[in-house]
């Protein structure tokens, strides 16, 4: 089954969205359908104005207008779309427990095993089933265990393809990345599988950026690496506060110790606290397998990672009830971008909802303004915390949709996210519009700080003892 013409993708969000449209881009040999259970998520992509497609991503809408209807379809049809496809890609959501055993801790896997129900009760023929999501090692032998059990007949090969790419720059790390994944069984049977998945990679990236190996390797190299990234982050913010004491810079510090060509430049920024749906709920992951087979300061080393993390955010918004003479109460705090970092819409566990919920503890009075983000998602993120009503979030928090107007009357504002348009904005406007003293917590060192000192603000910003 070397040449696949008929894919599909399970699951339409931030992966399965934008890795398809780049492999329908890429492959216009290949029809490529991504289905969700989602209808609402489902018709948004097919909005006639790609503006309105539910990720939004730097270049993707693009991508989406020129392929949609030629070779990329999206459908709620999930049968339909299993039955016809040779080879299917399942990249759906695997968040963190909620209940029962490992909860908060281990990946809820529900969604991928009815998604191997399914492809057991519907498939005719044999069939290639690629995981896209990230998985607990050893995920796959229980997809085998089930499609051998509940199929009727049809063979499968289950290969692990963890996708890589960054939220903000997918399009780019679709486009480029620095190397494709691919494991599979040693059989004659999975190693053909794997050639025909690296046949498709092969329509646009070189053969030396796509690493084969075998399925637990590759498991487990995606949940590590997102583990030592955010290492990185937090490896950096432990020392922000260090410099604080100290007189030294984060910025400063990260570039010397960055230009070390055995440490590298990249991920040593500074900041309040990582986000996103993948860092905490992979490492969470890593530290319950680890405990799982009684690898106890193995589970301890990586979960430290999560522990600073927590504190970073828990930090910054305790440094902004200190600074406001100790309390925030009525005190209108003004957030600077919502989502967890520039140039996605995506919240998921964003910094900005545990400060913005500490300080709700506080009783501050919030304004909001992200320019990817909209006021029912800020409220949802809010709620699902579950620390207090949601009439309650409704009345502590604003969310307003001018910059200039969420600022206006604020004792402080707070940068939660770098987007880039917040350096461009007319600050000395800002800074009329304010109570004085105007305050400005920079959790990104986004912002000049001695620019804005000139005009009068005081300035904090992490990781520096001004
Ligand atoms: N977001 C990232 O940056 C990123 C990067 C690399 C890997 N990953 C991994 O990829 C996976 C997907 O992440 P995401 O951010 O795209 O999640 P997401 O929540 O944006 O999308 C998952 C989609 O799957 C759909 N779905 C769930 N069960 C289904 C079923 N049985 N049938 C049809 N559709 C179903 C949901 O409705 C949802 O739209 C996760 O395992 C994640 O860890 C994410």
């Amino acid at each position: 089954m070397n040449n696949i013409t008929k894919i599909c993708c399970i699951g339409a969000g931030y992966v399965g969205g934008p890795t398809m449209a780049v492999i329908a881009k890429k492959c216009p040999h290949i029809k490529v359908t991504v289905v969700d259970l989602n209808e609402q998520r489902i018709a948004a992509w097919n909005d006639p104005d790609v503006s309105n497609i539910p990720v939004y991503e730097p270049g993707l809408s693009e991508v989406v207008a020129e392929a949609r209807g030629r070779n990329l379809f999206f459908s709620t049809d999930v049968e339909s779309a299993i039955d016809e496809a040779e080879m299917i890609f399942i990249s759906v959501n695997t968040p963190t427990k909620t209940y029962g055993a490992g909860k908060g801790q281990a990946a809820d896997l529900k969604w991928i095993e009815l998604c191997a129900r399914q492809i057991a009760r519907v498939a005719k023929d044999n069939k290639i089933i690629v995981e896209k999501s990230t998985l607990p090692v050893r995920t796959a032998s229980a997809i085998k265990d089930i499609l051998q059990h509940t199929g009727n007949g049809s063979q499968f090969q289950i290969l692990s393809n963890p996708e890589f790419l960054a939220e903000g720059t997918a399009m780019e790390d679709l486009d480029a990345p620095d190397r494709v994944l691919i494991g599979g069984d040693s059989t004659a049977e999975g190693q053909n599988a794997v050639q025909a998945l690296v046949d498709v990679y092969a329509n646009w990236i070189p053969r030396e950026r796509i690493l084969t190996t075998n399925v637990w390797s590759s498991e487990l190299s995606k949940l590590t690496a997102n583990a030592f990234l955010a290492q990185r982050v937090s490896s950096i913010n432990s020392l922000t506060e260090l410099c604080e004491k100290t007189e030294a810079n984060i910025s400063e510090v990260a570039k010397a110790i960055g230009t070390d060509s055995r440490i590298g430049p990249k991920f040593l920024k500074a900041s309040v606290g990582f986000g996103g749906s993948c860092f905490q709920k992979d490492i969470l992951n890593l530290v319950y397998i680890a405990k799982s087979y009684g690898l106890d300061e193995v589970a301890d080393y990586w979960e430290q990672v999560i522990i600073m993390n927590d504190h970073q955010k828990r930090r910054f918004a305790n440094r902004i009830i200190k600074n406001l003479y100790n309390t925030v109460n009525g005190k209108k705090i003004t957030f600077l971008g919502w989502a967890f970092k520039k140039d996605t819409n995506d919240t998921r566990e964003a910094a900005s909802i545990y400060v913005a919920d500490h300080l709700l503890h506080e009783q501050a009075d919030i304004a909001v303004f992200d320019p990817k983000v909209q006021a029912p998602q800020v409220y949802a993120d809010l709620d699902y915390l579950r620390t207090r009503e949601p009439a309650e979030n409704k009345s502590g928090v604003t969310v307003v949709t001018d910059p200039y107007e969420a600022c206006k009357g604020a004792h402080a504002i707070a940068i939660l996210t770098e987007w880039d348009e917040f350096k461009g904005y007319d600050w000395q406007k800002i800074y009329d519009s304010m109570l004085k003293p105007a305050k400005v917590f920079d959790g990104r060192n986004l912002l000049d700080a001695a620019k804005l000192q000139e005009i009068g603000f005081q300035v904090w910003s992490i990781g520096s003892s001004i």
